[in-house]
């Protein structure tokens, strides 16, 4: 069982936020900000699929997880409030959240479903936010000319997502979920999820009218797919998804308890 703290983060989004808060950079703020629009929808998916997956457990084995689970919960309850605050600053430029829409449609067809569908897409999303916190953690350039707050926004989020990154994973194989269906909904999410990130991001810039700039492309093909670019930094944490043997904490994620520790004059701890 993994022990969770929730925080709450001690930044203020009532305040605007510049057009080009990442530094200056056109595509990786149309980027994240495309990230930000998935959030409250996404998070509060995978708070359901949590809650319900703990539901569907034999009463003996419900309480040993019930802390896991309150941890979990509290935080990703956090995060797509503060996104949901950040999203707001973002919309004021003009942008269009289209994904958010899109991927409630499509929730829809799980309704009444085995709980172990929904488990298996929130672990297959939390892998991608695991492997993408990661990448963010170990790459503080990317947000170094960001204010201190979206920082602190962006930086705390990849912690806590490392941090919980086990959870729906446990409890979908407690719950006997096989490997096929794992593997399977992995697929799927995979196509889904860049091919929702990219349209929004794309939306964002054509919105901004910078995606049609040199510099938009040049940034894009360095950070998604240069040398130390995300793509290709995460293609082989992603692929061992698929071995019948993977294990999220076979990861190593030391960098989020490193920005916890070092920085933890940013948050109050709210719970455990
Ligand atoms: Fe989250
Ligand atoms: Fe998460």
């Amino acid at each position: 069982m993994t022990d969770l703290t929730v925080r709450r983060l001690l930044i203020d989004l009532e305040r605007p936020v510049a057009r080009h808060w990442c530094g200056g950079d056109a595509f990786l703020t149309a980027w994240f900000n495309a990230l930000s629009m998935s959030f409250p929808v996404g998070e509060q998916f995978f708070i359901d699929s949590v809650r319900d997956g703990a539901k569907a457990l034999p009463e003996s084995e419900r309480a040993a997880w019930e802390a896991e689970v309150k941890g979990f919960v509290g935080q990703e309850a956090t995060h797509r409030r503060i996104h949901a605050l950040f999203n707001a600053q973002i919309e004021k430029h003009g942008l269009v959240n289209a994904w958010a829409p899109r991927a409630e449609a499509r929730m829809k067809v799980l309704a009444g479903a085995d709980p172990r569908h929904a488990l298996g897409i929130t672990a297959a999303n939390e892998h991608f936010t695991a492997l993408f916190a990661e990448w963010l953690l170990g790459h503080p350039e990317v947000l170094a000319h960001s204010e201190p707050r979206l920082q602190a926004l962006w930086l705390w989020h990849s912690a806590e997502e490392a941090e919980h990154k086990s959870t729906a994973f446990d409890l979908y194989q407690a719950l006997g979920g096989n490997h096929a269906w794992r593997v399977k909904w992995m697929r799927r999410i995979t196509v889904f999820f860049l091919a929702d990130a990219l349209r929004q991001t794309v939306n964002n810039l054509r919105r901004d009218g910078t995606l049609w700039r040199w510099s938009t492309w040049r940034s894009a093909a360095r950070h998604l797919l240069g040398r130390q670019g995300l793509l290709r930094e995460t293609f082989a944490p992603w692929r061992a998804y698929f071995r019948p043997d993977f294990h999220p904490e076979h990861q190593h994620s030391e960098r989020s308890a490193t920005w916890l520790r070092e920085n933890s004059a940013l948050f109050v701890a709210v719970g455990r």
